[in-house]
C-alpha cells in the first residue's frame, strides 16, 4: 500500500530489531520486508504467527520462524516485552467483537518492548461515489462476511483509542487510498485488477452460501456482482478504491 511496509517511525537501519508479523498467512509481510533491506541491514529476528499454519512458507531463512498462535490466546511467556516492532495487516477485523479485539491488541501491546512500535493496517468498508456497482457490491460483501464472524471492519477505528488507553505515546493514524483499477503503472494495474477479482471470487463464493439474513443484497444478485466486476474491470476507466487505516503507537520507555 503506497508501496509502504512500515509507517511507525522504526529505524530499520540502526540495529537488529524482533519483529512481529502477526496474521502472517504465508509470510508476504516479512518477505517484502526483508527484500527490502539491503542484505547487512537485514539481520534482524522476524516471527510470523497466524492461527492456520498451513500458509507458512517452508524453509525460511534462519533469522526467521513461523508459529501457529491464536491472536486471542496465551503468548509464550519470554514473549512479553521481547519486540521492537508488531505488524498487524487485515487481521483485527477478523479476531471478533469488540471485547475480544481490545483484549487481543492489549496483549500484543504487552509483547513489546519498553519504547518497541505496534501497527496496525486495516480495509475499512468505504468506496468511492466513481466506483462501478459491481466493485460496491462486493465491498458490501466483504463487510458482511466479516460481521458473519462476529467481527468488524471498524474496529481499526477503535485501534487508536485503545492503544492510547494502554498508554502507548506517539500514537497517529492515516487513511489511504487503494486503486484497483486504472492507473498509470499498466504493469501495476494488472496485478491489482488480478488480484480483486481472485479475491472476490472467494469472497463472493462464500456469500453464496450465506442464508438471506445475513446479506442487506438479495441473495440472487451475488452471482451477478462477479460478472459486473469482470465487466468494470474491463472497462476503461476502471474505478474500483478501497480506504485503509493505519493506525501506529509506541510503548514508552
Ligand atoms: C486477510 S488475512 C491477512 C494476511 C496477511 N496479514 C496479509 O496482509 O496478507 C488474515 C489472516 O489472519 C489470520 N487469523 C485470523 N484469525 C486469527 C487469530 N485469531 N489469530 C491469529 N491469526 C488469525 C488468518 O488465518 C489469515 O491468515
Amino acid at each position: 500500500m503506497n508501496n509502504k511496509l512500515v509507517w511507525a517511525p522504526v529505524d530499520l537501519k540502526q540495529s537488529a530489531l524482533r519483529i512481529l508479523d502477526s496474521g502472517t498467512a504465508d509470510g508476504v509481510w516479512i518477505r517484502d520486508l526483508q527484500s527490502d533491506l539491503e542484505p547487512d541491514e537485514a539481520q534482524h529476528t522476524y516471527v510470523g504467527i497466524d492461527i492456520e499454519g498451513s500458509y507458512f512458507p517452508s524453509g525460511p531463512p534462519k533469522n526467521t520462524s513461523y508459529h501457529v498462535q491464536d491472536i486471542n490466546g496465551t503468548y509464550p511467556a519470554e514473549w512479553k516485552g521481547s519486540f521492537d516492532l508488531i505488524h498487524q495487516r487485515l487481521t483485527l477485523c477478523v479476531s471478533g467483537g469488540v471485547e475480544s479485539t481490545s483484549d487481543a491488541v492489549r496483549k500484543q501491546v504487552e509483547l513489546l518492548k519498553p519504547g518497541g512500535w505496534i501497527q496496525y493496517v486495516e480495509v475499512q468498508g468505504w468506496t468511492a461515489d466513481s466506483d462501478g456497482r459491481g466493485w460496491k457490491d462486493f465491498t458490501t460483501c466483504v463487510a458482511e462476511l466479516v460481521a458473519s464472524v462476529g467481527s468488524s471492519v471498524t474496529h481499526i477505528d477503535r485501534a487508536k483509542g485503545w492503544l492510547l488507553d494502554l498508554g502507548l505515546v506517539d500514537v497517529e493514524e492515516v487513511v489511504l487510498e487503494g486503486n484497483f483499477g486504472t492507473r498509470d503503472d499498466k504493469e501495476l494495474e494488472t496485478l491489482a485488477k488480478k488480484s480483486a477479482l481472485l479475491t472476490a471470487q472467494s469472497i463472493l463464493g462464500v456469500a453464496q452460501t450465506f442464508p438471506q439474513e445475513l446479506l442487506s443484497l438479495p441473495l440472487a444478485r451475488i452471482p451477478q456482482i462477479k460478472t459486473d466486476l469482470e465487466k468494470e474491470m474491463n472497462t476503461e476507466p476502471t474505478n474500483a478504491h478501497w480506504h485503509y487505516k493505519v493506525v501506529w503507537g509506541k510503548k514508552p520507555q
